[in-house]
């Protein structure tokens, strides 16, 4: 068996393209963009009485009308349509359709935990949706080699993540070896990745409102590849990466408020999803991070692995800390303490019939850190061929009654969270307007 064989035997499988056995029929595929019905619409994307809207919609024909299927009464409008009815509704004197949105930078959310089968993939893609329901513009950046958010966002092939690092890491090996042949050394030479780096535009989802960058398999090799550049280019600082990889892209230009996802607006939320593993790039997913967000069960495996995760996590950001603090007494300067605007954690997969004391117990030594909303199990989360997410689901296979309740718990978490997001906007203005407009 030799390289070749491997290459052969990759070809009997068909086509190179990680996203091809996803489409593949009968395979759990993208989840198809959904429609949305006046009822879900009334009921809780913009609420209202279900006869204003009719009225409105009569009022304004050049709103969009929506469609009506089988059922005949209710009208039928994709997400786009809703924003625009959200923007429309917004215009005409409707604020409290507008998502709380301080004026700021986009705030960026990173789900961790190193245990696998946390919960991590499957409370971001509920947060992804709900804040794009909720009228936020969101970018989803998918840093799990299974490629499962972006799956169930809908967009399973999307542009590549791993470039946003890349590029940074070539824009020092250039200053590097600028400096290099300044002195008439030899100059440093960049591999396949770091030589062709392109940054592209994040790829559209089956959900309005959600971009996405990704990569799937290909992210496998990824803390590999940032190890070996950083070997590479002892200047270049792996952990501060992604966020300045973000920044240069231009995704983290401040609004002045809500952007009411129009398709140029900038974003609200950066949300990103990690492996389970605390390798470069989860790190520099964390540091980047204003809000942490650890998924668990109240179970005493995860509880313990969670204990861990935490003790680990600290110990990975302190020893980068020690690093940079070397670097910067060095030079003279203050050394840098990484902070976040909030750590959160959040109990999921829970089972109120044998896990309500435990839960309780993580409550109280947890406090506030705990979110209050728990996200109950859920049999059509953990089914391979479902939805993938309660949002994802078409209220219409499981009836309202039962789609209402299965809503109650992301819901509730979406509430949570948006409230979280406005709380430290608002913190971040306070300080900005602390440090004066000079700063
Ligand atoms: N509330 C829930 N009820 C039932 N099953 C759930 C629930 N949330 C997640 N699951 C299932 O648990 C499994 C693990 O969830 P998920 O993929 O979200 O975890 P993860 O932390 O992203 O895992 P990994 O670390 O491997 O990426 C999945 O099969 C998912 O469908
Ligand atoms: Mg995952």
């Amino acid at each position: 068996m030799d390289l070749d064989a491997l290459a052969a035997l990759a070809g009997t499988l068909g086509p190179e393209s990680t996203g091809s056995a996803a489409r593949r029929p009968g395979s759990a595929g993208p989840a198809p963009a959904r429609l949305f019905s006046t009822w879900e619409i009334t009921d809780r994307i913009l609420p209202m009485a279900p006869n204003h809207l009719r009225r409105s919609l009569r009022a304004n024909p050049d709103w969009p009308q929506g469609r009506s299927q089988e059922d005949g009464r209710l009208r039928w409008f994709t997400l786009d349509e809703v924003h625009a009815l959200r923007r429309a509704f917004a215009a005409s004197g409707g604020a409290r359709h507008l998502p709380d949105r301080p004026p700021g930078a986009p705030l960026i959310l990173t789900l961790v935990h190193p245990r696998p089968g946390t919960g991590k993939t499957t409370t971001a893609a509920h947060l992804a949706q709900g804040a794009a329901m909720a009228g936020y513009r969101v970018l989803v950046l998918d840093l799990a080699p299974s490629g499962r958010l972006s799956q169930l966002l809908g967009a399973p092939d999307p542009a590549p993540a791993l470039p946003l690092l890349a590029a940074q890491a070539a824009r020092h090996l250039r200053d590097e070896n600028r400096l290099r042949l300044s002195r008439g050394e030899p100059v440093l030479t960049p591999d396949a990745d770091l030589d062709g780096a392109e940054v592209r535009a994040p790829s559209p989802t089956a959900w309005a409102g959600v971009d996405l960058l990704g990569g799937g398999l290909t992210l496998a090799p990824a803390d590999q590849k940032i190890a070996g550049w950083q070997h590479l280019i002892r200047s270049w600082r792996p952990w501060e990466a992604l966020r300045a990889g973000l920044d240069a892209a231009g995704h983290l230009a401040p609004s002045d408020g809500p952007a009411l996802l129009s398709p140029d607006a900038g974003y609200d939320l950066i949300l990103i999803d990690t492996p389970p593993a605390l390798g470069p790039l989860t790190l520099s997913a964390v540091i980047a991070a204003d809000i942490l967000l650890m998924p668990f069960a109240a179970t005493s495996a995860e509880i313990a692995a969670t204990s861990r995760g935490l003790t680990l996590l600290r110990s990975e950001i302190a020893a980068i800390e020690t690093r940079e603090g070397l670097a910067a007494r060095a030079l003279g300067e203050t050394p840098r303490r990484f902070t976040w605007s909030a750590l959160r954690t959040l109990l999921t997969r829970f089972d109120p019939a044998t896990q309500t004391r435990a839960a309780t117990g993580i409550q109280t030594q947890m406090g506030e850190t705990l979110l209050m909303p728990r996200q109950e199990a859920v049999p059509l989360l953990a089914d391979p061929d479902g939805p993938g997410t309660i949002y994802g689901l078409d209220y219409r296979t499981v009836g309202r009654d039962r789609h209402a309740a299965l809503r109650r718990d992301p819901d509730a978490i979406q509430a949570a969270v948006h409230a979280l997001m406005a709380e430290v906007w608002r913190e971040k203005l306070a300080e900005a307007a602390l440090d004066g407009p000079a700063g």
